[in-house]
């Protein structure tokens, strides 16, 4: 055939392919979700085979074992003592609470490593929301945003009294950013930044971490601050608001089956763009590899790559280590 253009010249050798090649991993594009508990004892989760819910001490030591794997990042979601949940998650301020001191102990063991805390009230909320709840007359729930904002800002000062290096509200209240931001700069924290989840959906693909922190809704779902899967116009009207209020990085989460949104976002944005491989994207991996029937590290590799090539700069995974190791 007489062919002027012959695209597999390109993909002819592994070296031209390597030249070629638009998009690539590396594990400086990872933060690790990390999972603890006041226990001494280390805890497999159930819900996600692989995971473990870590004392702090083990914490700080696997923490240190990511960083060494060239991990810049992790991000930290504590298991909470049902005695110590509350109506208003008050212990979500307490300076002597599980996830400062774990934070202090992070940062003297491994100065070096980004710590990023979650800014959301579920773990310690009695409810099992985000926010703070109340039931109006029909006794139908009713997530206060206002409210919520105002205890938020005390468990973002918290954090960053601690030391953490990035708070990252997950929450999805509105005008929490700004409030944040004007908290943590009336009080010093210039430089603590904050990665907000800017395109957080309503997603079933959560479930598995629910369980991993008995921290799912009593009652109701998250419908009314978690953004319909059927909206991506919206994406954009939440990233306007999130770059208004002051956020350093905005993310968009779940990944996979969200990578339109990652895209919208990056066209729309010069900030960085997180996105974060949730829990049920990380089941439906592992569990497929572990019943052999998906290849596991072809088939994380791909995810991790379909996500970076979409559009994201940074990922939200609880893959990190692995795949980092498998980069080296
Ligand atoms: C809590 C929070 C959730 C996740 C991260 N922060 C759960 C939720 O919103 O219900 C989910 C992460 C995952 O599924 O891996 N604000």
């Amino acid at each position: 055939m007489n062919l002027p253009h012959r695209p597999r010249r390109n993909r002819r050798t592994p070296a031209i392919r390597s030249l070629v090649r638009e998009t690539s991993l590396s594990p400086a594009d990872f933060i690790l979700p990390m999972f603890f508990h006041e226990d001494a004892e280390d805890t497999p989760i159930a819900s996600m085979p692989g995971v473990t819910r870590w004392s702090v001490e083990s914490l700080v030591k696997e923490a240190g074992e990511a960083h060494a794997l060239g991990i810049p990042a992790i991000v930290l979601f504590p298991k909470i003592e049902e005695s110590q949940k509350t109506p208003l998650a008050e212990e979500c301020a307490n300076d002597e609470g599980l996830v400062p001191r774990a934070i202090r102990a992070i940062k003297t063991a491994h100065p070096t490593l980004c710590v990023i805390t979650d800014v959301a009230l579920d773990p310690y909320n009695s409810d099992g929301h985000d926010g703070v709840v109340i039931r109006d007359e029909r006794g139908e729930l009713e997530i206060l945003n206002d409210e919520t904002v105002r205890v938020l800002i005390e468990q973002a000062l918290c954090h960053a009294r601690a030391g953490a290096d990035i708070v990252s509200p997950s929450d999805m209240m509105d005008g929490r950013v700004a409030a944040i931001r004007q908290a943590l700069d009336d009080e010093g924290y210039e430089d603590v930044s904050i990665l907000s989840y800017t395109a957080k959906y309503a997603s079933a693909f959560y479930g598995p971490f629910r369980g991993a922190l008995d921290s799912a809704p009593k009652d109701g779902d998250k419908k009314t601050y978690q953004m319909d899967p059927g909206n991506a116009r919206e994406a954009i009207r939440e990233l306007q608001h999130d770059e208004a209020e002051g956020a350093d990085m905005v993310m968009v989460k779940p990944a996979g089956p969200y990578l339109d949104i990652i895209t919208r976002i990056r066209e729309s944005t010069t900030l960085p763009v997180a996105a974060y491989q949730v829990s049920g994207e990380y089941l439906m991996l592992k569990s497929a590899s572990a019943a052999g029937w998906l290849d596991e590290k072809a088939i994380v590799l791909e995810s991790l790559l379909g996500i970076k090539r979409a559009g994201a700069d940074i990922i939200l995974t609880y893959f990190a280590k692995q795949a980092a190791g498998w980069l080296k």
